[in-house]
């Protein structure tokens, strides 16, 4: 990488990949939901994710990039993590606590490489894709704080008893 054009296509191959990543586990985040309104928050962030590749594509294939070729190490640790945790616990409620950490974690993520990648773009002076990529965030933002939400609601209490 020479520039900070190189180092933006590179990081939206990141996120491309977390992206892709991300819809092949959320199935498995929702199956094991036993709480409607998780299941709600994971179901809809399903969908977004889609969008959010497919958002990554057109960006790329604007600015002339290529969207696939990296793998993002970090989004296979998360969701190893995740996958683990699964594994492993047994009470429900506790269940439902840890996915939402887990899924958070994944969120912060996401906000992080969107939060670069768009303050490169404006950098750049590629302002729609500047646009674009921003819009991605705030609904990263938005999942990040309906997961919260579920978190200070409900969910944690019942995992305490
Ligand atoms: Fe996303």
């Amino acid at each position: 990488m020479k520039n900070l054009e190189e180092l933006f296509e590179h990081q939206l191959q990141d996120l491309h990949s977390a992206e892709d990543q991300l819809t092949e586990a959320l199935p498995k985040m929702i199956k094991n939901a036993e709480d409607s309104n998780l299941k709600k928050a994971f179901e809809s962030h399903l969908e977004e994710t889609k969008e959010h590749k497919k958002r990554i594509e057109e960006v790329c294939k604007d600015l002339g990039f290529k969207s696939k070729g990296e793998k993002c190490k970090a989004m296979e640790g998360l969701i190893k993590e995740a996958e683990g945790f699964l594994k492993e616990v047994k009470d429900t409620d506790v269940k439902h606590a840890g996915m939402i950490a887990e899924a958070q974690r994944v969120e912060h993520y996401e906000i992080s490489g969107y939060g670069t990648a768009v303050r490169y773009a404006k950098e750049l002076g590629h302002n729609d894709v500047a646009k674009k990529l921003q819009k991605t965030l705030d609904e990263e933002y938005a999942a990040d704080k309906k997961l919260n939400d579920l978190a200070e609601n409900r969910l944690n209490k019942k995992a305490k008893s």
